[in-house]
């Protein structure tokens, strides 16, 4: 199948306080549509950057990333923001949620539409996520698992076919882990590409294509493709 999204030749370093330090040398990655991607790596192995990266938040020092047929590497800051709202879905490993806004608004903030319909979308998005009791609640006032939820319900609210995660299991029980996992398959079966940056081996047991991060470069584990 075509890919949704690739990265080619992606290589990446911070300089901090006259000091380098190198995380990506030449990742190579493609994501396809209707699988689960699960990235792995030791703390600090550079699983956030590259996920950043894919997400066009972050720019590579050097390569390239192709999101369906366009290449994003010659786009200005005002068309990489239009692809990144309308293909991809981001859930940040810290929630990123608006603490003064309710969940119901937290969720309908990136609709690029009319607001009431915005809050509509945001509504169901919550009640798939097991959260439609809370949406009147401002983040503090939600657990962090529930915090996690509402990140992932604003991810999708502009329908995009890309969705990166996290770390999406990092705060759950394994009740809700399962529900969560659930919910990710369901999203790759519609056709979306989901890419899952974890720890935890029971995420990484149900994508259907596993990539480490070591030194820099990626190794890919297993694939039931
Ligand atoms: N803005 C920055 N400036 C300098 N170094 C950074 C910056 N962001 C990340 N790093 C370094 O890059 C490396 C990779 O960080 P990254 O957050 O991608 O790791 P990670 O694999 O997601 O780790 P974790 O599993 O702990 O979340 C780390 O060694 C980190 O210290
Ligand atoms: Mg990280």
């Amino acid at each position: 199948m075509s890919a949704l999204l690739r990265a080619e030749g992606v290589g990446k370093s911070y300089s901090l306080r006259g000091k380098r330090v190198d995380v990506l040398q030449s990742v190579d990655l493609t994501v396809r549509p209707g699988e689960i991607t699960a990235l792995v790596g030791r703390s600090g192995s550079g699983k956030t950057t590259l996920l950043h990266i894919l997400g066009l938040l972050t720019e590579p020092d050097h390569g390239r990333v192709l999101v369906g047929e366009t290449d994003t590497s010659g786009l200005t800051d005002n068309a990489l923001a239009d692809v990144r709202r309308r293909r991809i879905g981001f859930v940040f490993q810290h929630y990123n949620l608006l603490p003064q806004h309710s969940a119901l608004r937290n969720v309908a903030v990136p609709y690029v539409g009319r607001r009431a319909q915005g809050e509509e979308r945001a509504r169901r998005l919550l009640d798939r996520v097991g959260l439609a009791e809370r949406a009147c609640h401002v983040p503090g006032e939600l657990s962090g698992g529930e915090q996690q939820r509402v990140a992932l319900a604003r991810a999708l609210v502009n329908d995009p076919p890309v969705v990166l995660a996290d770390e999406p299991t990092g705060n759950l029980d394994e009740g809700s882990e399962r529900v969560l996992l659930g919910l990710f398959r369901e999203l790759a079966d519609e056709g979306r590409a989901v890419v899952l940056v974890t720890h935890n081996p029971a995420v990484s047991d149900t994508a259907d294509v596993v990539h480490r991060l070591d030194a820099g470069a990626l190794v890919t584990e297993g694939s039931d493709a």
